[in-house]
């Protein structure tokens, strides 16, 4: 049987197809517009998924009864653009029951707490749980107006970002400023009592907040900050409600890198799957359905581009220019390149991080991943876990000299690690790297530029190499 999973028309729409119980295909709508974020699905992404046959079932990743009845009634919204492709049965899960069950379920947990932070779904913002076999138990929840997605998206609007996007880039601008500045004011006009309640409706932003405080990087600072203390509140209240060594962490927040480490403090082991926002949970609707674990292979589940270049040449590339495009096999789920859309490069250079900046038409500011043979981590990287796949948590590196194309100014970094299970050809790529340079680890980023997603396809990859003059080995 045939079971697609949706999540759309809020923003950054995905589907999922399951045979069975086996997930074969995730990806972002985006992918196949060139849409970023694009909230809505697309003939592409719809026929990408019916080549593996017509669905039996749709489940959906929210309840639009609680959520939008007024559209309903008028007759509008998701019934009818989901119709127009596939004209089936709908199941409906509610938002933050879709986010928890898409981390647990896909986690090799059989016991655990769920954490889902978020913005909003129908009420609920934040949402602990209790999971033990195949049942998922709610311990405790906060609705909205209150809600630290909301806020931590209604200061990014303040910084001058878009909010619901740049989110990371306010995560990367807080190291440059001074949290002083402003920490208190934020405390005194918009935070509440613990955990995570505030004294605003954030829903409509706040950028005319005191405009007498002019430095972005401040408020970046300080807000990040704030968000870290909210977020160990929560994980320590999440701590002592469930009783357990194992963490899921879902929603939108779990993308909150520097913030992540923090939930090793309470939990021996955590799990964020790669996709924790709301197009993860085109997963998590098809596994509210099922109620069960699946066999998580990894978040490669995408556009597949048959790999017809060699590692070999691939290296000579790097070391004889220092970057390259990769683009071979199925494209990542989730918001980061991991291998099989990136662009790759010398971490040693030190003009190579405003290279790529200067392609990638990002400010001079932001920072570069590393990945790196999960058994060197260790020793470049203070690791609070033994591997970290999906770039999901910001660690110290201990030789920052060495590497000035992946450290941030605050001297971490958001390490992916990789070993021969999770993307052979990424992991052999690094160890011819590694034989001919001595060093285990490229730079890492996606194969987008600003604004836009990561290419898709082979067209995207020619006209991407063609437009920014960077060889792409597709
Ligand atoms: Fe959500």
């Amino acid at each position: 049987m045939i079971t697609w999973g949706i999540s759309s028309e809020s923003h950054n729409a995905a589907l999922s197809v399951f045979i069975n119980d086996n997930l074969i295909f995730a990806s972002e709508s985006e992918r196949f517009s060139g849409i970023k974020n694009d909230p809505q699905l697309n003939d592409g992404i719809i026929n990408y998924a019916l080549k593996f046959g017509q669905p039996e079932l749709v489940c959906w990743y929210e309840n639009p009864y609680k959520k939008t009845l007024r559209q309903l009634l008028a007759g509008q919204g998701w019934i009818q653009n989901v119709k127009k492709y596939v004209d089936v049965p709908i199941k409906y899960y509610d938002h933050h029951y879709t986010h928890a069950c898409a981390g647990y379920f896909t986690s090799k947990f059989d016991e655990c707490c769920v954490v889902v932070i978020d913005a909003i779904g129908e009420f609920q913002t934040l949402t602990i749980w209790e999971a033990k076999g195949n049942k998922l138990k709610l311990k405790f929840q906060r609705k909205y107006p209150h809600s630290v997605g909301l806020w931590y998206s209604a200061m990014t609007q303040r910084c001058g970002l878009k909010p619901n996007e740049e989110e990371y880039i306010l995560m990367g601008m807080s190291a440059y400023g001074d949290k002083r500045v402003c920490e208190d004011a934020i405390y005194d006009d918009f935070i509440g009592g613990k955990p995570a309640t505030f004294k605003k409706n954030f829903h409509r932003g706040c950028s005319d907040w005191r405009p007498d405080i002019k430095n972005n990087f401040d408020i970046a600072a300080a807000t990040q900050s704030i968000y870290e203390t909210m977020f160990r509140d929560i994980i320590q209240r999440a701590s002592t409600i469930v009783k357990s060594k194992n963490l899921v962490l879902m929603g939108g927040c779990a993308l909150n890198c520097v913030a992540n480490p923090i939930a090793y403090y309470y939990f021996d082991n955590v799990w964020i799957m790669p996709a924790p926002g709301d197009n993860g949970s085109a997963i998590g609707a098809v596994l509210a359905h099922k109620k069960k674990h699946i066999d998580w292979h990894g978040p490669y589940l995408g556009y597949y581009i048959r790999p017809v270049v060699s590692n070999e040449e691939i290296v000579n590339h790097l070391m004889d220019h220092g970057l390259c495009g990769v683009a071979r096999g199925r494209a990542e789920f989730g918001p980061r390149a991991l291998g099989n859309r990136s662009l790759l490069a010398d971490p040693r250079d030190p003009q190579i991080k405003s290279m790529v900046n200067d392609i990638k038409q990002r400010q001079q500011f932001r920072p570069f991943a590393p990945v790196i043979m999960e058994e060197y981590a260790e020793q470049y990287f203070r690791m609070p876990m033994k591997s970290s796949p999906y770039m999901q948590c910001a660690v110290r590196c201990k030789q920052s000299k060495k590497f000035p194309a992946i450290v941030h100014i605050d001297k971490t970094s958001r390490v992916q690690t990789v070993n021969s299970q999770q993307n052979a050809e990424l992991y052999d790529l690094l160890k011819l790297w590694n034989e001919k340079t001595g060093c285990p680890m490229l730079l890492n980023t996606s194969l987008n530029i600003k604004g836009k997603p990561m290419v898709n396809d082979e067209k995207d990859c020619k006209e991407w190499e063609k437009t920014y003059g960077v060889k792409v080995f597709s």
